[in-house]
């Protein structure tokens, strides 16, 4: 058999947990299937760009952030029929059985589409995709994004180093966080790092009332400012400057852009696992030839029904047992 996989959108921290975990469990599990890497994700797909991968070629990544792959989004893919035709086609003449993906919410748009005319010709490839972004927003009440959780961190990281200068200097920090137009990372960070409030896409913000807030506080005061919101910081800040100017007040306003700092550097032990578990569970799938889909990844925001007490601490009631023996296998075939 042959596999290929790709890594397309921003190069959310995973990826590469996630393009090691497909090369390992493959070669592992049926060392005769040929593993492909695509070079800079869908544009070297159009471009029949691909890098045959053996187990030395992913040593030593699975933290590492970027993909070692590359990523160059080409947005027309989701509406081009040639482009999707070109994708398809060079699947087909390349033999791939099992195309895998881990990308964001455009490079999933971009997957069901040439899934759509890779079924409409009769190629055999097939379409595997697990959600790779910072952004949180592919099918997000079945479970987050790869790439999620460190972004969080980085954010996380940053809020606090923020939170110094701004308590020192009694300042007010607008601090923008990416995510397009999903507002989990701004979100999720700033309740990780107790931010005072978090402005999202779309909300009709009463600035009189964020004034008041600020007024109210002592020393620091940090406002995430998520990327989909329709105003820049320096708009943001002007309003506010104008509102503490007509109440004869005085509060150093500050902006800073947390942007590609979220995006890069070393990858969360939970993306890596999630990643790494996702891909595992792709090959073995492949193996069993099922059909194109998208697998998610754990929850964030699950919040499960509390077990009563008196069951949790029987341990012949509830699980208390070892490792299942399927996470000894993904174990074993991620060597
Ligand atoms: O989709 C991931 C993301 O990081 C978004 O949060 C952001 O809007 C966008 O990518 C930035 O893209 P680029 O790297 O092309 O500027």
């Amino acid at each position: 058999m042959n596999f290929a996989v790709l890594t397309g959108g921003g190069d959310s921290s995973g990826m590469n947990a996630f393009i090691r975990a497909i090369v390992r469990s493959t070669l592992n599990m049926r060392p005769e299937t040929s593993v492909w890497g695509v070079l800079d994700g869908w544009k070297g797909l159009i471009d029949n760009d691909f890098r045959n991968l053996d187990k030395g070629s992913v040593a030593g990544i699975a933290s590492a952030g970027g993909t070692i792959l590359g990523t160059v989004r080409v947005p027309e893919l989701a509406t081009d029929p040639i482009l999707q035709e070109t994708a398809a086609r060079n699947l087909h003449d390349n033999r791939i059985d099992y195309l895998f993906v881990c990308g964001g919410n455009g490079s999933i748009k971009a997957a069901h589409s040439i899934n759509t005319m890779i079924k409409a010709e009769n190629i055999k490839t097939k379409i595997l995709c697990a959600p790779g972004s910072i952004d949180n927003d592919v099918c997000n009440e079945h479970g987050s994004s790869i790439g999620f959780y460190s972004a969080l961190d980085k954010s996380h990281e940053m809020l606090e180093w923020i939170k110094d200068t701004a308590s020192s200097h009694r300042r007010v920090y607008l601090i923008k966080s990416m995510g397009r137009d999903s507002a989990y990372l701004a979100f999720y960070s700033g309740i990780a790092a107790g931010a005072e409030y978090v402005v999202c896409p779309g909300e009709n913000v009463d600035y009189e009332y964020l004034a008041t807030m600020i007024e109210e506080r002592d020393r620091d005061t940090r406002i995430i400012v998520a990327e989909g919101y329709d105003q820049e910081l320096h708009t943001i800040r002007k309003t506010l400057e104008d509102i503490f100017k007509k109440r004869n007040v005085i509060h150093e306003i500050r902006t800073v852009d947390m942007s590609y700092f979220q995006r890069g550097g070393k990858a969360a032990v939970s993306d890596i696992i999630r990643a790494s578990w996702v891909a595992y569970r792709m090959v073995k799938d492949a193996y069993d030839h099922v059909d194109s889909g998208f697998y998610t990844a754990f929850y964030t925001g699950h919040s499960p029904e509390p077990i009563p007490l008196h069951l949790a601490a029987d341990d012949n009631k509830t699980n208390h047992e070892g490792i299942p023996q399927d996470i000894i296998n993904f174990a074993l075939a991620l060597r």
